[in-house]
């Protein structure tokens, strides 16, 4: 088979890692990839947002599978698009990817089908919104309607930073028209849980639990960023909250998506928040999470692409989807200074018996040799039999690995640690 995979940071790394692993693939290109997936897959220079290129290119090169991995294709209609052309795909039709295009439309589903999340108001008016926050309780949360790379919620400590949230997203216009609409939502604590699901429209599997650090610095402080590192399972995500999860938030949520007519197949992204008053949503994404897949995938025993299959044919129900027992941690290593401002263009240098344990995602090939081209640059990894096990060996091969500039968090794990502790 010839596979197709849209996208190209370390999250589209791991998902071509596990695709490879069953023997009937026998190419799979990346659009556009990067310099570290060129090892793993043909990379072609198309974005992954052209989707007009990408269906071309899928028409002319006989694709059998395709695989849209980021959001913004998928919210753009990428999966629309190329099964138009007869190329079945993972990941939903543009109705079902506006669970995460769309904070208002994800917020107003959650209230209409009784779903756990934060209280929320929505504002398509600058002064509408100023005048209700002068009473709104603080810490208030602020967030942009659309997409904004991860960086459209902003959460204020007192009024003022408040307004000049909201300043900054309806009036400035800092994520451009994501911003003509915002929710303010009550802010809500407790420890976060990523979980990734398979679902095919009827049946939702859950993957393994994960844990993201999405701040910059050590000690979650910082900027907010697209992650830091992972490690699964999550110690908080015991058993009995699954369970609770599944019945008060999965199947809700495919069942409240079919009753819309948006059906979603593909990875649905559960970002939960694990509150006094039980489990509530904090976010949807309409697909893998990163770094979340680098820890989640390669703890996958069952074969990918199959399961990936029976998602877009409807079979999941009867899919064997098992994971291993043991524990993953990821570690990224970024570029100095993000996800603010950062160089590119430092030479990566990598032991070759490392590779296996690296996802590639800021890097590019330039004369040859992999160099700094983002600023998450490598996502690098371990699996172990216990979690302190998996940390130690993914610090120690960050440590065998070098790039100028070179950044990383020095405590992934140590919450989760503590968490298994007690
Ligand atoms: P999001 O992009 O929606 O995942 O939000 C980014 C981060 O902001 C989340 O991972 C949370 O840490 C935080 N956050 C979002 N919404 C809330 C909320 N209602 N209460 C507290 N923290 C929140
Ligand atoms: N790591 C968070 C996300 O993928 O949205």
């Amino acid at each position: 088979m010839k596979l197709m995979v849209v996208g190209g940071g370390g999250r589209e790394h791991a998902i071509i890692r596990k695709l490879r692993e069953n023997s009937a693939v026998a190419e799979i290109y990346a659009l556009p990839g990067n310099g570290g997936i060129a090892r793993d897959a043909r990379c072609v220079p198309i974005a992954a947002d052209d989707i007009a290129g990408i269906a071309a290119f899928a028409v002319e090169n006989g694709i059998d599978y395709c695989v849209v991995a980021p959001d913004d294709p998928l919210v753009l209609g990428a999966v629309d698009c190329l099964e138009s052309k007869g190329i079945p795909c993972f990941g939903p039709n543009k109705d079902a990817a506006i669970i995460e295009g769309s904070k208002v439309f994800s917020k107003n589903l959650m209230k209409k089908y009784g779903i756990p999340t934060a209280a929320y108001e929505v504002f398509d008016d600058a002064g509408e919104a100023l005048t209700y926050l002068k009473d709104a309780p603080m810490p208030a949360v602020i967030k942009a309607d659309g997409l904004a790379l991860g960086k459209g919620v902003i959460i204020a400590q007192d009024l003022a930073e408040a307004e000049d949230a909201v300043k900054t997203i309806m009036q400035d216009r800092k994520f451009g028209k994501s911003g003509e609409r915002i929710v303010i939502e009550e802010y809500l604590t407790g420890p976060e849980v990523s979980v990734l699901s398979f679902t095919d429209g009827k049946t939702i599997i859950p993957m393994i639990s994960s844990m993201d650090h999405k701040r910059a610095g050590d000690g979650d402080t910082g900027l907010n960023t697209g992650g830091m590192g992972t490690v699964a399972p999550n110690p908080y995500y015991t058993k009995e909250i699954a369970a609770e999860c599944m019945e008060t938030i999965f199947l809700p949520t495919i069942r409240a998506m079919n009753a819309e007519g948006r059906t979603f197949k593909g990875c649905l992204y559960f970002g939960l928040m694990l509150t006094e008053n039980g489990p509530k949503v904090i976010e949807y994404n309409c697909r893998f999470g990163d770094p979340e897949t680098q820890v989640v995938l390669p703890l996958l025993e069952s074969d990918l692409l199959s399961i990936m299959m029976a998602c877009t044919e409807g079979t999941l129900e009867k899919c064997d989807v098992r994971f291993s027992d043991k524990y993953a941690a990821c570690v990224i290593m970024a570029s100095e200074g993000y996800p603010a401002k950062y160089e590119k263009g430092y030479e990566i240098t990598v032991p070759q018996q490392l590779w296996d344990n690296v996802f590639s995602a800021g890097t590019a090939l330039k004369d040859g040799k992999l160099v700094t081209n983002g600023g998450r640059v490598l996502g690098v990894c371990a699996v172990s039999d216990t979690l302190s096990e998996a940390l130690k060996d993914a610090y120690e091969k960050v440590s065998a690995i070098s790039f100028q500039n070179a950044y990383y968090r020095h405590d992934i794990g140590r919450k989760a640690l503590q968490a298994e502790g007690k």
